[in-house]
C-alpha cells in the first residue's frame, strides 16, 4: 500500500476513535444511570488506547496525526452525545451500535488491505485485529442490551 494511502488510513482510525471517545464521554456525563454511565466510561478509556495507538503509528511513519475532519468527527461525537438523552436510551444503544459497527467493518477491510510482504503493515496486523476484537465486543454489547429492553 502506498504510504500516503497507509497514513490517510490511519488517520481515518484516528478520527473515528476520538468520536468514540467524545461520544462516550460525553454521554456518561449526560446519563442518570450510573451502571451505563460506567460502561461508557470504561469504553472511552478503550477507545483512547486505540487512538493513542494508532497515533505512535502514524508518529513511527514520520507523519502527523490529522483528524480527517473536524467536523465530520464532531457530527459522528459530540452532537450525538449532546442530544442522547433526549433520544431515548433504545435510540442511544442503536447509535452506538452502528457506530461500533462502522469501526468493525472498517478494520476488517484495511486488514484485508494489507500488503504482508511490508513489514510496517505486517506489524500493523496484530494491532488493528485487536482493536476489531474490542469493536466487535461494543457492538455486540450495544446490541444486546437494545434487546433487552424489548
Ligand atoms: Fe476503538
Ligand atoms: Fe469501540
Amino acid at each position: 500500500m502506498q504510504r500516503d494511502i497507509l497514513i490517510k488510513w490511519l488517520n481515518w482510525f484516528y478520527t473515528l476513535e476520538m468520536s468514540q471517545v467524545e461520544l462516550y464521554l460525553t454521554q456518561a456525563r449526560h446519563s442518570n444511570d450510573d451502571y451505563l454511565a460506567n460502561v461508557l466510561l470504561t469504553l472511552a478509556a478503550t477507545e483512547i488506547r486505540h487512538a493513542e495507538s494508532i497515533k505512535e503509528i502514524i508518529i513511527k511513519l514520520d507523519s502527523q496525526v490529522m483528524l480527517i475532519d473536524k467536523l465530520l468527527s464532531q457530527i459522528i461525537g459530540y452532537i450525538p452525545g449532546q442530544v442522547s438523552p433526549f433520544i431515548g436510551k433504545s435510540n442511544l444503544y442503536y447509535y452506538n451500535y452502528s457506530l461500533e459497527s462502522i469501526a468493525v467493518h472498517d478494520y476488517k477491510l484495511f486488514l484485508k488491505s494489507l500488503d504482508f510482504n511490508s513489514k510496517i503493515e505486517r506489524d500493523l496486523a496484530p494491532l488493528l485485529l485487536n482493536n476489531m476484537i474490542d469493536e466487535d465486543l461494543h457492538r455486540l454489547w450495544f446490541k444486546g442490551q437494545r434487546e433487552s429492553l424489548s
